[in-house]
């Protein structure tokens, strides 16, 4: 198995480019199914979610070419010869449940293997089930699978989502892109990877309004093209190096983001005191002042983006006075604390609430990943803590993470990885 070692102390300093989000590559990938012709996709990051994902597509029958110099992927989506997503792949990657929009939409049929718990949560697909019942399709769960058929194609619906889910937003309008007749995701999620995969939908040729607000309007064609599109920037990898940054008393700027991705995360970093400045195409994050304690509480966007709680709650512990966390998306997600705590943290937990005392000076030590959030967090504390650290299942930072320790050295970071004796 391999572990991070780091000494911390350092000053990070320096630019870093930042990789094509994971969250926006994952759906727009599994878009491709959507089309017979070819698609090309560009700045896909470098992750183990997206080997996973290249992996269903193939046992779906989709030929998939990685060009890893330039980032791109081309799938041939003509040949569909399956349309079951097997548990094997699905337990190791939830998001795999993406495929049932695109599969309803084009075959007419889907199998996906329930998804089951992770570490962070329960994550039922309920919202996703009952958006794509509305456009006609009709579910059994038999074996730990979820099996969906589309007897008559689907049929434009209004969609009125109980919660705006990310990823049940992301299957219907997938579904609804070719459904017949115009559709109406209502509660819809907000996020920037939902505008994303709607761009790339409307590569294809896809006729959709609204992405990005809580209504989005879809009229469904006969027919997609193959995709031609980009990745956005990945705003969680962006925001985990400015919290790097900051930590370290440094000055990080994350290149190939523009600030508006990154709204919520960096108003909590000028409260905290540290010195934001951007450019169309890039944010810094600079040390000034001993940085004070803030509160904050995970919401839909535009709120504070829950995949940016555990690593701010590490930057908080070097913050002046006692910070506050309100976990709401999810109902596990402060398994980063213990680990924290080995580090010299103190940090108290009530419900979904966690109190963050600082600033308190950290110590190495050995700590252990628990899901892919988490890593970075420890990764963070680990930066600023005297002496050494070992992070120990790294799998988890490696889903969502292109060579971070790669990236931190060229800002400085003395962390290496290396197998474990
Ligand atoms: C996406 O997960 C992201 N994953 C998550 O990022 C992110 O934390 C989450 O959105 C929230 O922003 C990908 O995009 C691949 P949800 P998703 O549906 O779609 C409940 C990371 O670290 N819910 O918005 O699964 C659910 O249990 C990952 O990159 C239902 O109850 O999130 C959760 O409490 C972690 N029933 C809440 O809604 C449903 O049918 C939000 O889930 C669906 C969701």
């Amino acid at each position: 198995m391999e572990i991070l070692k780091i000494v911390g102390g350092t000053k990070l300093k320096g630019e870093v480019s930042i990789s094509g989000a994971k969250n926006a590559a994952l759906p727009i990938l599994f878009a491709s199914i959507l089309s017979e012709e070819p698609s090309i996709i560009k700045n896909i990051p470098l992750l183990a979610d997206i080997n996973t994902t290249l992996k269903v597509l193939d046992a779906l029958g989709l030929k998939t070419f990685f060009k890893l110099e330039d980032h791109a992927i081309e799938i041939d989506g003509s040949e569909l010869a399956s349309i079951e997503a097997p548990y094997e792949l699905v337990r190791t990657m939830r998001a795999s449940v993406l495929v049932l929009g695109p599969l309803l939409a084009r075959q007419g049929e889907a199998k996906v293997s329930l998804p089951g718990g992770c570490a962070i949560g329960a994550r039922p697909v309920d919202f996703h089930l009952s958006a794509l019942e509305k456009m006609g399709a009709e579910f059994k769960i038999e074996s730990g699978y979820i099996h969906g058929v589309a007897k008559n194609g689907l049929k434009g619906a209004v969609m009125p989502l109980p919660f705006p889910s990310v990823g049940a937003t992301e299957n219907a309008l997938m579904a609804a892109v070719l459904a017949e007749g115009v559709s109406e995701i209502q509660n819809a999620a907000c996020e920037p990877e939902i505008v994303d995969l709607a761009n790339a939908l409307r590569s294809m040729g896809a006729d959709i309004s609204g992405e990005g607000s809580p209504t989005i309007r879809i009229t469904g064609v006969k027919k997609l093209k193959g995709m031609r599109h980009s990745v956005a920037p990945d705003r969680v990898e962006a925001a985990t190096f400015l919290c790097a940054g900051l930590i370290t008393q440094g000055c990080v700027t994350v290149q190939g983001i523009n600030e508006s991705y990154l709204s919520s995360a960096l108003d909590v970093l000028k409260e905290m005191g540290g010195k934001i400045s951007s450019t169309e195409n890039s944010v810094t994050a600079e040390y000034l002042t001993p940085l004070h304690s803030v509160n904050i509480e995970t919401s839909p966007f535009p709120g504070f983006p829950t995949d940016m709680q555990a690593q701010f709650m590490a930057l908080m512990t070097q913050a002046n006075g006692s910070s506050q966390i309100k976990e709401t998306i999810f109902e596990n997600r402060f398994m980063h604390v213990p680990e924290l705590i080995r580090l010299g943290a103190r940090i108290k937990i009530h419900g979904n609430e966690a109190m963050v005392e600082g600033p308190l000076p950290l110590s190495g030590a050995i700590v252990m990943a628990t899901d892919l959030r988490a890593s970075a967090s420890l990764i963070i504390a680990g930066l600023a803590a005297k002496g050494e650290t070992v992070i120990r299942r790294i799998y988890h930072l490696d889903r969502g993470y292109e060579q971070i320790e790669k990236k931190l050295q060229g800002l400085g970071a003395q962390i290496s990885r290396e197998l474990e004796k």
